[in-house]
């Protein structure tokens, strides 16, 4: 028997009049105790699950696009008619419900199924099997691997990883994880079993010192050689260090990795005082977080607003007051000169009591890999627009590739988390002779204090920058325009703005 629905939605299994859904609409109702969006493309009406299964968000505050609809939040894509992820963030399906049409009513009915649909179960096959090497286990890595698996491949997988953890979610370093308001089950992107029951072989804590293109292997840091057919370089980028007196004293970090940011948080004392270097957004996140726990923060930049280059004056301000707000200290037109136990001193002669320091100063691709074994580099590794680099059959995702961009018509290469996910999506379609253009718009995000700023394409330089909305009330989007066509949206609270932006963007128009 069922309850009746405790919320203020409609209970969709008593049916909604069908022309309350109009075409290309959808509505969020409840069945049981679960919210389902209902979504209309012509005759066909669909109904899924109404939470992103990335950190939730409201779908039915998303767009819908086609038979897909997209998450506000991050920008992930699902599929209204099978619930599948499609395009990261989100990696895990979303369930299904079967809609019936009778008496001019929708009902929405059983569940259809609450099956991940990892499509393969790897079969054993004539003669030996053929072998997929990735190297790097993380966002590019992983999502190439589970993607590899969704496709149906059913030779060897395996992921050759320095970190000593199994992929996980690399921007909560700085935020909730670092403020201490994550839970632990959050980080990993899946729990060990995956990797059993989907046959990748994780070899975690083990770096790869050389790749060898003609006899199609790689070395390991113990000299073990690894065979491959094909290969996906994902080595992501490391933190650019200092080059001054005290640069290498331990109290002096960077953030890369859950090590480090579990190094920070053990560093982190309340009461205590952080000078984080550099206000980038790792840095600025980090100094968010630390605020937090109630940690003193300084921020010490040579710049004279926070994220002016990327963001622009108006929110470069807005950043530098939410921090000020939250009680963040700010030396801008600075640069350190030493650092020694317990302070630092700055180029002007100013000395900062600091007993942890945070480099927040960029980072670089890791691409001696493959530079040293002759494939094409040039800021980054060279790859078309398949993502394969000038050795065919090796690929390259995240942040060392550098792709040529259809958008912008130039090479481009972020550090960008849905970026690095759906290129390792693009790539494990391409190892598997798929020929995918990847064509996606770059989108990135950042939190600061609860406040989100979502960044659609890419804008290296602009004429001018178009306000609309208010940046001080979080409602806000800003267009950054050259030569009268927008090349990038940066968005507070607008979801639905930025992701018509992005499908502008898609379809070669100016949003
Ligand atoms: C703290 C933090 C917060 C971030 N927040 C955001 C955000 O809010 N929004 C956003 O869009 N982006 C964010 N980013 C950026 C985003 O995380 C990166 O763009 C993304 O992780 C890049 O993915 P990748 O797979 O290329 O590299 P990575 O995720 O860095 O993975 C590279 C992997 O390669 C391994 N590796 C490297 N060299 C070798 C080798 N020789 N042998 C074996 N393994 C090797 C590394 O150990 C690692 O596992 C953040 C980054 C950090 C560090
Ligand atoms: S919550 Fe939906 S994409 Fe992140």
């Amino acid at each position: 028997m069922t309850q009746p629905s405790q919320s203020d939605k409609p209970d969709l299994r008593n049916g909604i009049a069908d022309g309350d859904l109009a075409d290309g609409a959808m509505l969020v109702g409840q069945v049981g105790d679960e919210q389902v969006l209902l979504a209309r493309r012509g005759q066909e009406v669909f109904a899924i699950g109404a939470t992103c299964t990335h950190y939730g968000g409201p779908l039915g505050e998303g767009l819908m696009v086609a038979d897909t609809v997209r998450c506000p939040r991050h920008h992930a894509c699902f599929s209204l008619r099978t619930g599948a992820a499609l395009a990261a963030p989100a990696l895990t399906a979303i369930s299904c419900w079967r809609v019936e049409h009778r008496d001019g009513h929708i009902f929405v009915r059983e569940r259809v199924t609450d099956e991940p649909r990892m499509a393969a179960i790897p079969r054993p096959t004539a003669g030996p099997p053929e072998r997929i090497v990735i190297i790097g286990g993380g966002a590019a890595g992983f999502a190439a691997a589970e993607m590899l698996r969704r496709e149906g491949f059913d030779g060897v997988v395996t992921i050759v990883s320095a970190d000593d953890a199994s992929p996980y979610d690399r921007p909560n370093l700085s935020k909730d994880y670092l403020a201490g308001t994550a839970p632990e089950e959050w980080i990993p992107l899946r729990p060990p079993e995956f990797y059993v029951e989907n046959a990748i072989e994780l070899r975690l804590g083990t770096t790869v010192s050389a790749l060898d293109v003609a006899g199609r292997r790689v070395m390991l840091d113990a000299g073990e050689l690894l065979g491959f057919d094909k290969l996906l370089l994902a080595t992501g980028a490391e933190p650019i260090r200092l080059q001054l007196p005290g640069a290498e004293l331990p109290h002096v970090r960077t953030l890369r990795s859950l090590a480090d940011s579990r190094e920070l948080i053990a560093r982190a004392r309340k009461g205590g005082r952080a000078v984080v270097v550099g206000a980038s957004f790792i840095g600025l996140e980090t100094a968010a977080a630390l605020r937090q726990r109630e940690v003193e923060v300084h921020v010490v930049a040579p710049e004279a607003r926070p994220m002016e280059r990327i963001l622009g004056p108006a929110l470069g301000d807005f950043v530098r007051s939410l921090h000020e707000a939250n009680g963040v200290v700010f030396h801008l037109g600075r640069t350190l000169a030493t650092i020694e136990a317990g302070r630092v001193r700055l180029d002007d002669g100013a000395s900062l009591d600091a007993e942890l320091v945070v480099l927040g100063i960029g980072v670089r691709p890791r691409i001696a890999l493959a530079r040293d074994a002759g494939l094409a580099v040039g800021g980054g590794v060279i790859v078309d627009e398949y993502l394969e680099t000038s050795t065919p059959g090796i690929f390259a995702a995240g942040d060392i590739a550098r792709w040529p961009d259809p958008l912008s018509g130039e090479r481009l290469r972020v550090e960008h988390w849905v970026v690095a996910e759906r290129q390792g999506q693009t790539a494990a379609r391409n190892l598997l002779g798929r020929r995918e253009r990847y064509t996606a718009v770059p989108f990135f995000w950042s939190q600061h204090y609860g406040v989100s700023i979502d960044y659609i394409g890419h804008a290296a330089a602009w004429d001018d920058i178009e306000q609309r909305g208010n940046i001080s009330a979080h409602d806000v989007a800003l267009r950054f325009r050259k030569a009268g066509r927008t090349l990038a949206v940066a968005t507070i609270s607008r979801g639905q703005e930025s992701l018509l932006a992005e499908l502008a963007m898609e379809e070669g128009k100016s949003p």
